[in-house]
């Protein structure tokens, strides 16, 4: 499956989400590839430290860029199970390439920042990639949310999204927590952190759950079907 994190906004949490998601898959024993589509090659970093530090399972990256993306990704999608596209902060070719060949695409924004034209924007963006790629699905994900429970930003997000017709609303929401920095910086996933931080691994699970759940079942139901 090809999975796409996403979106025009800088610093929202793209390259974490789609870090932690590869550690994810990897430790669940899939084949994941993390394509870099971004210039300053965050991703890249971070799986350079994690073959550094010999962190098993190891994460396949390769930095991408530019108009051979969307070929490039179609024929890397058939020798690995997963592909993960971190895409750049802003309307970029890749992320643009990356809409077209993806099967989901999630867009972290930061609640307390994002603005309305960014979302009209996304939802554009993937209005246009379904006309060429009709089975795209997309999601708002509230990334780096605050940590004081009375902050309701997800009815606020829920009310705003409601305008707009080709993006879905999460239900897991990721938190504004050290450990997600601390991860990044020692090329792990924060589920792969000693001491856990085990608020953010929970939620870090269950947006794990959203996103590769589903495909779970059908495997194991194809499986159970086969026996
Ligand atoms: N949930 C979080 N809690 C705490 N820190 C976070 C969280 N998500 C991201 N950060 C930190 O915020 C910074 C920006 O995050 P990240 O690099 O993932 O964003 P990005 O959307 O990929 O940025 P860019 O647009 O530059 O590619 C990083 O230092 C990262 O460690
Ligand atoms: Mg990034």
């Amino acid at each position: 499956m090809i999975i796409l994190i996403g979106g025009e906004k800088g610093g929202t949490g793209k390259t974490t989400l789609a870090t932690n998601l590869a550690a994810l898959r990897a430790l669940a024993g899939r084949d994941v590839l993390l394509v870099d589509t971004d210039v300053q090659g965050s991703a890249s970093y971070w799986a350079q430290s994690r073959d550094e530090d010999e962190i098993q399972p190891r994460v396949a990256c390769i930095q991408k860029f530019g108009t051979g993306l969307q070929n490039e990704v179609q024929d890397l999608a058939r020798r690995y199970e997963d592909v993960i596209i971190d895409a750049g902060g802003r309307d970029s070719i890749e992320l643009r390439a990356g809409l077209v060949v993806a099967e989901k695409a999630y867009v972290p924004i930061q609640a307390s920042q994002f603005d309305i034209w960014t979302l009209g924007r996304m939802d554009d963006l993937v209005a246009s990639a379904q006309g060429f790629n009709p089975g795209l699905k997309a999601w708002v994900v509230i990334g780096r949310a605050s940590t004081n429970p009375s902050v309701t930003e997800t009815a606020e997000t829920r009310e705003i999204l409601a305008d707009f017709q080709h993006l879905n609303l999460a239900e897991a929401v990721i938190r504004d927590r050290i450990a997600y920095r601390k991860a990044a910086r020692d090329g792990r996933g924060v589920t792969e952190m000693k001491p856990t931080d085990a608020k953010a691994s929970n939620e870090m699970h269950a947006l794990y759950e959203e996103v590769f759940g589903d495909v779970e079942q059908v495997e194991k139901q194809t499986a159970g079907g086969e026996r």
